[in-house]
């Protein structure tokens, strides 16, 4: 989870050098982002448990409920961060889906004037483990159907 945030700091700047260089954002499925890691030793079974009120803090303080809702509270985007995701399971897996939405987040951020979150240390760990922890117990629509992914 620590790489994944450090991934996830990094889209601002690649956006731009990408842009300044007519390429188009590479895309990494869950499969290549396993092999990454693993490449750049990150060690996603050695994550500490989630904090989960550290985490509950960190989507506030990190601005991710400006866009988004929670359980329907908060911001109006979707996906509410409280449906749950497959991509909540696993490091590679959430680092693959954020790898690829960034650049909509990113570009949403700049026309919003909304300050694009970084991540340090176990950040994301807390607040990934805090959302799968909200999705879990959070109460649903029965109408709505959760996410495909
Ligand atoms: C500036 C607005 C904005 C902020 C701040 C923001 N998001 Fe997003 N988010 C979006 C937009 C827009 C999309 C859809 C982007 C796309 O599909 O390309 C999205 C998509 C997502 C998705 C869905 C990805 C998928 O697979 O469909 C998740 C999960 C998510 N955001 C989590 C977060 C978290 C966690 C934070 C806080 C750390 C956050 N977002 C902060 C605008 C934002």
């Amino acid at each position: 989870m620590e790489l994944a945030g450090r991934l996830w700091n990094h889209v601002p700047g690649m956006l731009a050098a990408l842009a300044e260089a007519g390429s188009t954002w590479p895309k990494i499925d869950v499969g290549e982002m396993g092999n990454l890691m693993a490449y750049l030793q990150a060690h996603p079974a050695r994550d500490p448990a989630p904090d989960f009120s550290k985490g509950r803090l960190l989507l506030l303080r990190k601005g991710c409920l400006k866009c988004h809702s929670l359980a329907r509270e908060g911001g109006r985007g979707e996906p509410d961060l409280a449906e749950p995701r497959a991509d909540y399971e696993s490091a590679a897996a959430w680092a693959a889906a954020m790898w690829a939405h960034t650049p909509g987040m990113a570009a949403m951020a700049i026309t919003k004037g909304i300050p694009y979150p970084r991540f340090s240390g176990d950040e994301m760990g807390n607040l990934v483990g805090f959302l799968k922890h909200a999705a879990a117990t959070a109460p649903r629509r029965r109408t709505q159907t959760a996410p495909s992914q």
